[in-house]
């Protein structure tokens, strides 16, 4: 959603902005402009569309050391130049780019035109600007104050006023904002992708706290202007992971990366001397973990598959009841907190406010929730009771994929550690760490015959409607693979589990709605299979994805594609990925602008 960057230092402004904006692209937006001061003028330059077309309207040699830029995720108010932030002050001094949402802008609105200012856009967010304007004396960190106090809602903002040159003024209140600590430069983005390639060195912000910087230092307060002295943290994302490097789109590197990630995300983690796992950012004690007779999973879009995925994992080989749920539908059904219940977070940006609010809700109760996030330093990852990182790296892609698979594996660690304290023996944990340390090269072998899938994707394109269809521990990834297709190939999919076609989807079933059926072999090979059938004899064309040797299912599917053979519950991880590659070869067949499909954002930070 919408991404925030601020600079101030030695460098001409507009590059280390319009770069900035680049980087946080990957977000979604649909508008974007900066504001850069020179001296005691500013000029603000706001264009609808890409940050290509804002380049074209930024005039050549415009100059300016300090400044900030805006990608705009449309949430109040249309799509247009006017609308784009940053937005001013009636003197056009006061400029501002806001993430969030303010909730009592209508009120504060007509308070200050009846006062005489004079608005331009219809978003909630000038309303921040001709406040700060209106309590303005001579210092801009105290008038960003007053005004924040009185604002209900969300936010991260960036703050200039060119009577007060090579200064910005920055505050968080549920959107992210990250300071970066350069030699003396100093920066300021939403999210850290916008400034990696200067500094490496950031301060997290915490809600309610305000930062004050100029190019050789930073002042971080309250708003009752208490200090608040902040540690200066080291990211360890390099630069050329949220670069392309050669691939055509980010979600094909993505996809990729998968058999690196997994083996990052169980790295240090296996301990073969035990057959166990170790996850020690959970800080629950071996009595702890005992007394869990409950858990709870939340999530959103493909966490909440990982979820599902997780869920039946831990309930079927670690038997302890386990259920996924929503994290949108949570929030306002009033949860009942039981006993001894654990909660997880899943969240690869840690930042989709579903997650977060459901999260805190939860907290609010008395849960123990714990975080599972890629990105460090992440709201859900500080606000949580303890948690894991999948350690993904960058996931650039609107689409999310390395990340189900990094997040699965993480509950497949989980998922040991209780098994081996309850039913699994050393001998069979020992199995279960060789099948998951087996599965990189296995997505390998996948890999390698990638061409099998694109002819694949080229001949099911030009469908308007998909059904995707799995069983057990495979359902999940039915949807996942329905929701990847929809998202970024824009082909109306849906994914079940194969009984229930019968319950109602079937009536779709024609020539004209192919199904993709997830046939691997184990216990309920026979059942899908059947399913299989009742769409057959309806004409419907099936595209199997089965295990390697195996012959049965191609007499009844019109195309199979084969994976290499695992034990049963690991086949998410196989499966998962001819559907990803599937999707990534349909939205190419189509022409669709694969990294940042239409309306989506990256991290959904609002409701
Ligand atoms: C799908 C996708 C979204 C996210 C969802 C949750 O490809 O990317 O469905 O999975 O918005 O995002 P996180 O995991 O950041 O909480």
């Amino acid at each position: 959603m919408c991404g925030i960057i601020g600079y101030c230092g030695p460098k001409q402004a507009v590059e280390v902005l319009v770069e900035g904006l680049k980087r946080l692209e990957y977000r979604g937006y649909d508008s974007a402009g900066i504001a850069v001061g020179f001296k005691n003028e500013v000029t603000v330059i706001k264009k609808k569309g890409k940050i290509k077309d804002l380049r074209q309207v930024i005039p050549d040699g415009i100059k300016g050391n300090y400044g900030i830029g805006h990608t705009r995720w449309a949430t109040h108010g249309s799509v247009n130049d006017i609308n784009a932030h940053p937005h001013s002050g009636c003197a056009g001094k006061i400029v501002i780019a806001h993430n969030g949402i303010i909730e009592n802008y209508t009120g504060l609105k007509e308070i200050l035109e009846k006062e005489g200012h004079v608005f331009k856009s219809e978003t909630d967010s000038e309303v921040i600007a001709h406040l700060i304007e209106k309590y303005y004396t001579d210092d801009l960190e105290k008038a960003v104050k007053e005004a924040l106090s009185i604002l209900k809602g969300t936010y991260g903002i960036v703050c200039i006023n060119p009577d007060e040159p090579d200064r910005i003024i920055g505050a968080r209140n549920g959107s992210p904002l990250v300071l970066g600590v350069g030699d003396g430069e100093m920066f300021l983005a939403s999210d850290v992708t916008a400034i990696i390639s200067h500094t490496k060195q950031v301060v997290y912000l915490e809600d309610g706290e305000v930062v004050s910087i100029r190019p050789d230092g930073f002042k971080t307060t309250d708003l009752n202007e208490n200090r608040i002295e902040k540690d200066v943290e080291y990211i360890s994302w390099e630069l050329e992971e949220i670069e392309k490097n050669g691939f055509s789109h980010f979600m094909e590197k993505e996809i990729l990366e998968q058999p690196e990630a997994i083996k990052r995300a169980i790295s240090g983690r296996v301990i073969t001397d035990v057959a166990s796992a170790h996850l020690g950012g959970l800080d629950l004690t071996t009595k702890e973990l005992l007394n869990i007779e409950r858990v709870k999973i939340i999530g959103a879009g493909t966490s909440y598959h990982a979820g599902m995925v997780g869920a039946y994992l831990l309930e079927s080989i670690a038997r302890i009841p386990c259920v996924p749920e929503i994290a949108s539908e949570l929030r306002y059904r009033n949860p009942i907190i039981e006993r001894n219940t654990l909660y997880f977070a899943i969240s690869q940006s840690g930042e989709t406010a579903d997650t977060l609010y459901a999260m805190r809700e939860l907290q609010r109760k008395g849960a123990t929730v714990l975080g599972v996030c890629n990105v460090v330093g992440s709201t859900i990852a500080r606000e949580s009771d303890g948690g894991v990182y999948i350690h993904s790296g960058p996931e650039i892609a609107v689409a999310s994929t390395k990340a189900f698979s990094s997040q699965i594996t993480v509950f497949y660690l989980f998922a040991l550690l209780l098994s081996r304290m309850r039913d699994m023996s050393y001998e069979q944990g020992i199995d279960y760490i060789d099948n998951l340390r087996s599965i990189p090269a296995k997505m390998d072998e996948i890999f390698r015959k990638r061409n099998e899938i694109k002819k694949l994707a080229e001949k099911y394109a030009h469908y308007k409607d998909m059904l995707f269809l799995g069983k057990g521990i495979n359902y999940p990834v039915a949807m996942e693979g329905a929701l990847k297709l929809k998202e970024i190939s824009y082909i109306h999919a849906e994914g079940y589990t194969s009984a229930e076609i019968k319950h109602g989807p079937i009536a779709l079933i024609n020539e004209e709605t192919p199904s993709v059926f997830l046939v691997p072999d184990g216990g309920l090979k026979e059942k899908v299979i059947s399913n299989m059938k009742e769409v057959k004899a309806r004409e419907g064309k099936i595209i199997a994805i089965t295990v390697e040797g195996d012959d049965s299912v191609g007499e009844i599917a019109d195309d199979v594609f084969m994976i290499p053979k695992i034990n049963e519950i690991f086949y998410p991880f196989l499966l998962v990925v001819p559907l990803q590659l599937f999707s990534y070869y349909c939205a190419l067949e189509l022409g669709r602008d694969v990294d940042q499909p239409r309306n989506l954002a990256k991290s959904v930070t609002v409701e």
